[in-house]
């Protein structure tokens, strides 16, 4: 291309290097191939040239070029005010994250499922209740020191919130009489606040109450749990413990990583709790238990520190995303 035409295309490339938006662009672009544009006026001296054919061809080369830069700059200028304006449909959509399970939750699908496989029926308590349900038919003495202030929160002389889910084998018992084979899973309460307690936590309360019912199936069926629970072979030993509404009474202690661990209260129920609802003696036995959820959930999922439960942090909850 002639030289000066080449000049011409050099500072038209400087220009558009430099140029930002589309209005400055049509600017240029008038400067160049518009009516008294820098290349249209070049057109003009066609006649003048000693070679005109030459110069045409020339000069419409330079056109071409110029208008193909300033396609070019044009579609530049347009794609990046898509990327400043716009939406940008190839963005992924933004996540909705779904909630986890809670622990807590976890563990009592996880023993009431167990416990569903093995014929009890799921029933739901109240978390308030009388002295009647928490106490006197489970044959709690007056002055037996659980029904202390100091243990119990009372909302009034006569309410109360449970101390544990046991109160719901008197409901139960009471409404359906035998036989009866029910878990009941729910939050009790105890005015206890320390690194290992909390003043709400959870229990899972057992009953079985049918004919013949005695302590051989108390332990074969704890012992099962315990095995489906953990999923492996694990030693246990019953301890001879006390409880007003059971007799005898145990305590299930657990072999875990060396040590002897507690982890439930069980016994055969105690002849005076069956007279308080009505049911023959002579004719019906069972069986209760009772057992700490969190303590099982610590052991399942290794957690030293109870409160850990209760602290809403997310990047612990968090951990238990996609177990159910
Ligand atoms: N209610 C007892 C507790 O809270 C546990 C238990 C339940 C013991 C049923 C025996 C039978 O400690």
């Amino acid at each position: 291309m002639e030289p000066q035409y080449t000049s011409l295309v050099q500072i038209l490339k400087e220009k558009l290097d430099t140029c930002k938006t589309e209005n400055e662009l049509l600017k240029i672009k008038a400067d160049f191939l518009g009516k008294n544009g820098l290349i249209t006026k070049e057109f003009a001296n066609i006649r003048d040239a000693l070679d005109k054919k030459y110069t045409g061809q020339q000069l419409n080369l330079l056109k071409t070029q110029a208008e193909t830069l300033i396609k070019d700059s044009l579609s530049k200028i347009l794609n990046s005010q898509i990327y400043d304006n716009a939406i940008d449909v190839s963005l992924p959509g933004r996540n909705i994250s779904n909630g986890t399970r809670h622990p807590i939750s976890l563990t009592i699908n996880n023993i009431s499922n167990i416990f569903r496989g093995y014929g009890f029926r799921i029933e739901q308590g109240n978390e308030i209740e009388t002295e009647f349900y928490n106490f006197e038919a489970l044959n709690i003495p007056p002055n037996h020191p659980a029904r202390d202030m100091h243990d119990t929160f009372y909302i009034d002389t006569k309410k109360l919130l449970r101390t544990h889910t046991s109160s719901v084998q008197i409901h139960s018992m009471m409404r359906t009489g035998a036989p009866i084979k029910i878990i009941a899973p729910g939050k009790v309460y105890r005015c206890d606040s320390d690194p290992t307690h909390s003043p709400m936590f959870h229990q899972l309360e057992g009953l079985y109450i049918d004919k013949e019912i005695n302590f051989c199936h108390l332990k074969g069926i704890l012992e099962k749990f315990i095995a489906d629970y953990f999923q492996k072979r694990i030693e246990t030993r019953f301890r001879p413990s006390y409880f007003p509404f059971t007799e005898p009474s145990a305590e299930l202690d657990i072999k875990f990583r060396g040590e002897w661990l507690e982890v439930l209260g069980c016994g055969m129920v105690h002849d005076n709790v069956l007279k308080n609802v009505g049911i023959n003696t002579k004719q019906y036995s069972g069986f209760a238990f009772g057992l700490g959820i969190e303590r099982f959930a610590m052991l399942k999922f290794d957690i030293r520190d109870l409160r850990s439960f209760y602290e809403n942090d997310m990047s612990f909850l968090k951990q238990f995303r996609g177990l159910s």
